[in-house]
């Protein structure tokens, strides 16, 4: 058993904590999380972090704002207990979108999370496929984003039919879309989306060509399945053959997201297990 540091596992992913805690070899830290009745969040570690280097494995996934107060509620434990060093693993970056202003009066939510962290002690975060690779300069402490891409090349391409365009649905993920084609030897396509609030786009352009052609939507995240769904009406209707893989490292699948995208043309979706299903 590995016993050089403690892993404490929120609640928003305990499969995917156990699961890298049994990779490490390590066990998962004792505490206790609990709701007092006006809704109030308490956490207690239940053993001692004096002078260890502890990680926090917690996606700040929907319920967001939850699961954030939880990840500070254990940050903040683990430097008034002493730890030596802590780092915050985010699977899942909640917040990450709002990583500007879109007009004036409006806050940089993410900057915001980032300046929470510090103040309670987080010294180090570790995230998949930020959304904004900016988000790490709101930080003074070293950030890892890592990518899911390897592992999702794998399992992407045995079923990947030849001739595939991978597709990405807004300019944000042209960067995701073009190493993907590298890695996958594919073309690339870019949709251009608006977005008129936070449930409502509309794609407008498409640059590429995708005629005849299976089509790899990739993005960073699923939320309510609205960018995909649009994505694929512009595909099939740009000529695209009815044969289209979506993939996303953040399977949010907000309520409603699951019917958006079942559809007869849509082979299949893949997403990892940063947040739980
Ligand atoms: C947007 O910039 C993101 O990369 C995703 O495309 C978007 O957040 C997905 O959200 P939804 O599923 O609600 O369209």
């Amino acid at each position: 058993m590995n016993d050089s540091f403690t892993i404490f596992a929120g609640r928003a992913n305990v499969a995917l904590a156990t699961s890298v805690a049994v990779e490490m070899g390590a066990r998962l830290g004792a505490c206790s999380v609990d709701r007092f009745p006006d809704g109030e969040l308490s956490v207690r570690l239940d053993e001692p972090v004096r002078g260890r280097e502890v990680l926090i494995i917690q996606p700040t996934s929907p319920p967001v704002n939850d699961h954030l107060i939880e990840l500070l509620a254990f940050a903040d434990a683990c430097r008034r207990a002493s730890a030596a060093h802590v780092t915050a693993v985010m699977p899942y970056f909640g917040y990450s979108r709002a990583d500007k202003r879109h007009g004036r009066r409006e806050p940089i939510t993410a900057s915001m999370v980032a300046d929470l962290m510090q103040a309670v002690g987080v010294n180090h975060v570790v995230t998949i496929d930020l959304h904004a690779p900016q988000i790490e300069g709101f930080f003074h402490i070293p950030v890892d984003s890592l990518t899911a891409a390897p592992v999702m090349v794998e399992a992407l391409r045995p079923g990947l039919p030849p001739e595939t365009v991978v597709v990405s649905p807004d300019a944000g993920r042209v960067h995701m879309a073009t190493e993907y084609a590298r890695l996958l030897g594919a073309r690339v396509a870019v949709l251009h989306k608006e977005r008129a609030s936070g449930v409502e786009t509309r794609i407008t352009r498409l640059v590429g060509d995708v005629r005849d052609r299976p089509c790899l939507i990739m993005d960073d995240m699923i939320s309510t399945g609205g960018t995909i769904a649009e994505s694929v009406e512009a595909l099939l209707g740009a000529g695209a053959r009815p044969e289209i893989i979506v993939a996303a490292t953040h399977g949010l699948l907000l309520a409603g997201a699951r019917e958006k995208l079942a559809r007869p043309q849509t082979r299949e979706v893949l997403v990892t297990d940063t947040v739980a299903p």
